[in-house]
């Protein structure tokens, strides 16, 4: 039997879209029906959870805070691997708020044993956590974008931190900000992208790491409805709801594919995986890796 998959997310208590630090953050439409958004929200939250316990995770729940209301997206809190946890620091003043909270959370997850160690930047850069740092299980690394919230300098440190192989992915553009939005590496190798987010630097990396054959496009409708910002537990992935061409795509390659509704989050720019801080991931042991 397989250890279950440890997922830390943010009861959405104190959720709410009330400034606009990217595109898809709409403070209006939730101010026109605050009170209908919030029990949505809530609806949506339960539905994403249970389907991740369904799927063989274990939740931890981290609770919200007023005054950070985007605390409920933890995939920004940190970068976490081997138990290690590099805490997150973020380019907007909103989300800064944030830092003290993810601090007490992963030192609780510490203290518990679910980690063993958190530390922090040592200067002035921006990082925003695993949704611009994911790692690729099936080839044991990590792609690390920098761009419009992540600082070039952050991708380097990433790799002294963990002393694992980073891939730099430079973001394109401002509407897919994190790289967790464009970006999903899946645990049998193949990859789920969106090319218009990423820079031909990034889109020529991808290409030297992948096979034509593991390289399966996104199109815009399926970017723009947060579906490849998604959870892969397995051979399961969660995600907003996707059109019927990308979960049959998806299956065909022997996936199952479950959408929830999560569109109180997408109206602030956050899906699936943003939602979730996968806390258990673990570097290949040294003695099965290839020579270089
Ligand atoms: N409103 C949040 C922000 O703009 C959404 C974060 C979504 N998280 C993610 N990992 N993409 O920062």
């Amino acid at each position: 039997m397989t250890a279950k998959a440890q997922i830390l997310m943010t009861r959405p208590t104190h959720y709410e879209v009330a400034y606009e630090i990217n595109s898809w953050m709409k403070p209006g439409v939730w101010s026109a029906g605050p009170k209908a958004q919030k029990a949505a929200a809530r609806a949506s939250w339960s539905t994403l959870r249970a389907a991740l316990e369904a799927s063989g995770a274990q939740i931890h729940d981290m609770p919200g805070a007023k005054g950070v209301p985007d605390l409920v997206f933890p995939a920004n809190a940190a970068v976490v691997l081997d138990g290690k946890a590099l805490l997150a620091r973020f380019r907007h003043p909103q989300r800064r708020r944030e830092e003290p909270h993810n601090r007490l959370a992963l030192e609780g997850l510490r203290a518990r044993g679910i980690i063993k160690e958190v530390v922090s930047f040592d200067d002035d850069l921006f990082q925003e956590g695993a949704g611009d740092c994911l790692w690729d299980s099936a080839r044991g690394l990590f792609w690390v974008a920098s761009g419009p919230r992540s600082s070039l300098g952050s991708v380097d440190r990433i790799a002294r931190v963990f002393g694992e192989e980073v891939v730099h992915m430079p973001l394109a553009t401002e509407r897919y900000y994190h790289l967790d939005t464009c970006f999903c590496p899946l645990s049998g190798g193949e990859v789920l992208y969106y090319p218009p987010a990423l820079s031909e630097a990034a889109l020529a990396a991808l290409h030297a790491r992948t096979r034509s054959d593991q390289r399966l496009e996104a199109r815009d409708q399926d970017a723009a409805g947060f579906c490849v910002n998604a959870v892969n537990l397995g051979r399961t992935i969660i995600m907003a709801r996707p059109p019927a061409h990308l979960a049959a795509r998806l299956e065909e390659r022997g996936y199952r594919v479950i959408g929830v509704d999560l569109d109180p989050f997408i109206l602030s720019g956050g899906g699936a995986f943003c939602m979730t801080l996968r806390l258990d991931h673990m570097a290949p042991p040294l003695t099965t890796r290839r020579a270089a």
